[in-house]
């Protein structure tokens, strides 16, 4: 008797669970860093149900809540619009790195509990670039950098990244993107350089900066200091020619 009882109770949950009430949520959203984003919860038209509670939830924290007493916004990143019985929205209007990952809408009604979930994913993010320049060094400042980037250097279209002297990527911050900084030695030549940002895990250049090098003080610059070395060597030439000629 009572095993029938139960197999009952069991046949109806499950029925109530599968069956009678249905979720739709957004696809997967892929957008620019910083962009707003909607994400849906569409419930089907039932005639008799009751919504009990119904939530959006992002790395197992509920982002938004309806309840009785209507709906709440855990986060103050997130915007939640319920319209009864049918749809909970979620609105982030600043899009980072950390809200990225999967959102899970779950209904718990008198029909039983469902959930549905989608993901987002932010596209590449940059942030300010800061440059800097000495008689001996050139250096580049990215901010607000994802996915997580190097910095790569080009003269006169060569690569002399093996150059480089300080090439530094920060943690990520608490909206998950990365500072980056790189420096190179530029042996004293008045010339532009060229930094890159390199996104090793999408395999592009995401931005580039020209650097311009100081004028070293007294000589000016890369062109003269080779024409001195060559005036050096004529003067080297015309001694030993005279040597010659004793
Ligand atoms: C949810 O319903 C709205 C209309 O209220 C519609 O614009 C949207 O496309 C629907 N989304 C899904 C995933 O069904
Ligand atoms: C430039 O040099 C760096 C370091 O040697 C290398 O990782 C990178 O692939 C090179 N880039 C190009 C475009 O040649
Ligand atoms: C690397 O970054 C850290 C933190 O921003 C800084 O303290 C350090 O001086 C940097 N190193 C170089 C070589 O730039
Ligand atoms: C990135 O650089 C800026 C400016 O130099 C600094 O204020 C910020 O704290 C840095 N962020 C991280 C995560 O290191
Ligand atoms: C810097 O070099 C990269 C790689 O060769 C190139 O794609 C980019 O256009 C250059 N940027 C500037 C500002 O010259």
């Amino acid at each position: 008797m009572r095993a029938w009882l139960f197999f009952w109770v069991t046949a109806l949950v499950h029925s109530a669970t599968h069956s009678l009430v249905e979720l739709r949520a957004s696809d997967p959203v892929a957008a620019p860093c910083h962009s707003a984003i909607t994400l849906h919860c569409n419930i089907s038209e039932e005639n008799d149900l009751k919504v009990g509670e119904l939530t959006w939830i992002h790395k197992e924290m509920a982002l938004c809540i309806v309840t009785k007493a209507g709906p709440v916004s855990l986060s103050p990143r997130v915007r939640c619009d319920y319209k009864p019985q049918a749809q909970l929205t979620l609105t982030i209007s600043h899009l980072w790195p950390i809200d990225q990952g999967e959102y899970i809408c779950r209904l718990w009604s008198n029909l039983g509990m469902k959930t549905k979930s989608t993901t987002v994913k932010v596209n590449e993010c940059l942030g300010k670039l800061d440059t800097s320049s000495s008689t001996s060094e050139v250096g580049c400042h990215f901010q607000g950098v994802y996915p997580q980037g190097k910095v790569h250097w080009f003269h006169q279209g060569k690569n002399v990244t093996y150059d480089s002297v300080a090439a530094n990527t920060s943690k990520a911050n608490h909206k998950g993107m990365y500072n980056v900084t790189g420096a190179l030695l530029t042996r004293g030549g008045s010339n532009k350089y060229n930094c890159s940002l390199w996104i090793p895990s999408t395999g592009v250049y995401l931005t580039s900066a020209l650097v311009q090098a100081p004028k070293l003080e007294g000589r000016s610059g890369g062109k003269s200091s080779a024409v001195s070395v060559y005036t050096v060597g004529l003067g080297w030439l015309v001694v030993h020619t005279r040597t010659f000629l004793v």
